[in-house]
């Protein structure tokens, strides 16, 4: 099998671990580096996976490294054709992604600024909280190009929806798409107008299959998912299906493969908007965001989106001083 090039993921917490863990099992990277500050933690976990891949059946490599708030250890990281940011506090009960932004900032701004230095050519996949904000700062203090810089959001959203669309119906997830738009956080706006379930080898509109208010109350879940999890967990954030989302982005960039999917992509004009990190669809490739793919919605669907993107343009602005 050809692997080729190099993913680093900074932090090694539970989104950071379980990503790198996934990338390294796709086999088709030639390396998987994982850093954190915690000492030893990376290197633990990357000697951990190296030893499943005799029962895993896979090759790529995976290294740890223990990085300094200086800097120290970034080396580990170059030449990486793409760099997740995992790196920063998830939140508690009760708490908003809001309420992470102060302390978020400084470690996203410490980490992408090494990043930069490190890893100059990578694609800068972020994940870490509040998503948007914390993009539009990745891509700040990077400097790169803003299609290299993208967050993580629309997947992990438009996959909570698809998964209690399925459960509702008693469909497999497979039969059932969905699309969530805006921003990962209050202002999340599912799209029920793109939601198709397949019955019977034919697609019908979710609108025919469930009432008015069924479907207000999926969406609803889908835009409480995070805090839904987090509640059950009462310590830490989801991790398994936000790192699915992660790496499957990963992979689009790294085998160039045009797929499209929802993510955090700097939007200039689409729908519009101008001059914000915003959920779109977009279509990615080894430069990171190819473009992005605009689809019909519905007035309200369109109003809602524009209120996100103001929303989050504010909070984005924030971000400089932080
Ligand atoms: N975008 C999404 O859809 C989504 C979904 C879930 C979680 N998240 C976010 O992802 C982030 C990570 O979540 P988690 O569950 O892995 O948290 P975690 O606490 O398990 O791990 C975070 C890790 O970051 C490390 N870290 C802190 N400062 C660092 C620095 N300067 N350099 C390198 N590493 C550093 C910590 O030591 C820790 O190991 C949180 O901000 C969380 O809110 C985002």
């Amino acid at each position: 099998m050809a692997r080729n090039g190099k993913v680093a993921v900074i932090g090694a917490g539970f989104y950071g671990s379980t990503t790198a863990q996934r990338l390294a099992e796709y086999d088709i990277f030639d390396e998987v580096v994982l850093t954190d500050i915690i000492e030893g933690r990376p290197e633990g976990l990357a000697l951990d996976m190296n030893q499943s891949r005799p029962i895993e059946g896979f090759e790529t490599k995976v290294t740890g490294a223990t990085t300094g708030r200086s800097g120290e250890g970034y080396e580990a990281i170059a030449g990486s054709d793409i760099v997740i940011i995992t790196a920063g506090l998830p939140r508690k009960p009760g708490m908003s992604r809001m309420d992470l932004i102060e302390t978020n900032a400084k470690i996203v701004r410490q980490v992408a600024e090494n990043v930069a230095k490190h890893a100059p050519n990578a694609v800068v996949i972020v994940v870490s909280n509040p998503l948007d904000e914390m993009t539009a700062l990745a891509q700040l203090a990077t400097a790169f190009p803003k299609n290299r810089v993208l967050g993580q959001a629309g997947m992990l959203d438009t996959a909570r929806f698809t998964n209690s669309v399925a459960e509702k119906l008693g469909v497999p997830v497979a039969a059932v798409t969905t699309l969530t738009l805006g921003s990962h956080g209050d202002t999340m706006v599912p799209v029920p107008s793109k939601c198709t379930v397949e019955v019977d080898g034919k697609r019908q509109p979710l609108t025919d299959l469930l009432s008015a208010e069924d479907i207000e109350a999926l969406v609803e879940r889908t835009r409480n998912g995070g805090a839904e999890v987090v509640a059950l967990l009462k310590t830490g954030s989801a991790f398994y299906a936000p790192a699915a989302a992660a790496a499957r982005m990963a992979k689009a960039v790294i085998e160039d493969s045009g797929a499209v999917m929802p993510v955090c992509a700097w939007v200039e004009g689409e729908y519009g908007i101008d001059g914000v990190y915003l959920g779109v669809v977009a279509e990615l490739g080894r430069e990171g965001v190819r473009k992005v793919v605009e689809t019909d919605l519905t007035d309200s669907e369109l109003a809602a989106l524009k209120e996100a993107a103001e929303a989050v343009r504010a909070k984005q602005a924030d971000v400089q001083n932080l």
